[in-house]
């Protein structure tokens, strides 16, 4: 082994630090305990004797494309599928030159870094933001400028404040990062007013948005709002997509839609990542969305998941005592809870674990270092009956430290 590792490591190698989520999964891997802490789909949420179908049906009609490299864009048959969803499901009409495949949106976020992020380059993201975004950005030296989020995501006013506070330094940021459907990890979503506030201090200061919704599709109730990039219509918006939650992230499979001359950049960023993303898989998740197999696996993959949020709301409201506050997720994996100001999340983790629970601390999404009181639950990964369970143990933990038990 070479002595002087630390020598030879990139300045981005050396401030890496290591996924604190993944650091945390290790530790919830025991059977005994109840984990609220990934972002797991849930296992019987997958088809699959579909995929094992269709597996066989595209090695058999299609084996040698399949075998073989794709374009660097993503495979024609899977980017028309795509845009035959998008047409059926938001009237929206995308050509062939908007959308390329990705190796699934952390990719995406990674390519983000790469064509747009200069080091001291500055991002905004909602506080709190998914992490993954932050440590793609953060890779490249971008410096994360934080913006609330209230009750209907991130704040157009404190954008705009933001945005200025940058423009009398001489400074525009690349873009904001907006994960506007079931925010991960907060649970809510924009309304379409919102979005439209969003996008006008996105063009007033001529700023790209990045929307990145990989839970979009798993509403329980309620209707969609319109998608930013269709409320926008001039392109100042990019869409990152995933297959991650609503079919399987074991495929690792996204995209993005968005401008054309955007999209070559990505495109040639992706040369030199990966060449392509597997062929193999693109021509099955084709089949998948074609067949028709995806919208009804989708509708039971919602009713699965709005049992598991119903039992862990239930039991949040039974089990909580007064102080502690959640959201209300119309959809996706995740909910928020915020503890009485000056609890620490961190500090009762330990705790959690032993009594066989455990959640990811809120802190971690937010880039300024806030949100110590606040932690986030997935209620997607285990089963109606543990999320109560787990809800009671974590309730216990947090009276224990209140002093109220
Ligand atoms: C908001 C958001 N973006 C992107 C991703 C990455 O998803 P994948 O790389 O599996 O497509 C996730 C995963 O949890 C996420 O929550």
């Amino acid at each position: 082994m070479i002595k002087d590792l630390q020598g030879i490591l990139s300045r981005s190698a050396k401030s890496a630090k290591k996924s604190v989520i993944r650091e945390l999964l290790k530790l919830t891997q025991r059977p005994e305990i109840i984990s609220f802490a990934g972002g797991l789909p849930a296992p019987e949420s997958f088809p699959l004797d579909i995929l094992s179908d269709l597996s066989t049906e595209v090695l058999k009609k299609d084996g040698v494309a399949a075998c073989q490299y794709s374009t660097t864009e993503g495979d024609n048959g899977l980017r028309k599928a795509l845009i035959e969803k998008y047409r059926r499901d938001e009237g929206l009409e995308l050509a062939m030159e908007n959308i390329i495949i990705t190796t699934s949106s952390q990719q995406a976020l990674d390519f983000l870094g790469r064509v747009f992020i200069d080091p001291g380059d500055a991002v905004i993201c909602g506080l709190p933001t998914y992490l993954g975004g932050l440590q793609a950005f953060n890779a490249y030296g971008a410096q994360m400028h934080g913006v609330k989020l209230d009750e209907q995501g991130m704040r157009p006013d404190h954008l705009k404040a933001k945005l200025e506070e940058l423009k009398k330094a001489g400074r525009k940021p690349k873009f904001i990062y907006t994960i506007p459907d079931f925010q991960n990890p907060a649970g809510i979503t924009m309304p379409e007013s919102r979005r439209k506030e969003i996008l006008a201090v996105a063009h007033e200061y001529d700023v790209l948005v990045v929307e990145d919704s990989p839970y979009r599709e798993l509403r329980f109730e309620g209707k969609n709002p319109k998608m930013i990039y269709q409320l926008d219509g001039t392109e100042q918006v990019l869409v990152l997509g995933t297959f991650s939650k609503i079919f399987v992230p074991g495929f690792r499979i996204g995209w993005i839609v968005g401008n054309k001359d955007i999209l070559d950049k990505f495109v040639t960023v992706k040369q030199s990542a990966d060449l392509c993303t597997s062929s193999f898989v693109q021509k099955i998740a084709a089949l998948y969305l074609s067949q028709g197999h995806f919208e009804k696996n989708l509708q039971r993959v919602i009713a699965m998941y709005r049992e598991k949020r119903d039992a862990m709301l239930e039991a949040l409201e039974k089990y909580m005592p007064k102080g502690v506050s959640w959201t209300h997720p119309e959809g996706g994996l995740f909910l928020f809870v915020s503890l009485p100001e000056g609890m620490d999340a961190e500090k009762l983790f330990p705790k959690a674990i032993e009594k066989n629970v455990a959640y990811v601390l809120g802190s971690v999404f937010h880039c300024d270092g806030s949100g110590r009181n606040t932690m986030r639950l997935n209620f997607s990964f285990a089963s109606k009956e543990k999320n109560a369970e787990g809800i009671r143990r974590l309730a216990e933990v947090i009276k224990e430290e209140m002093g109220t038990k």
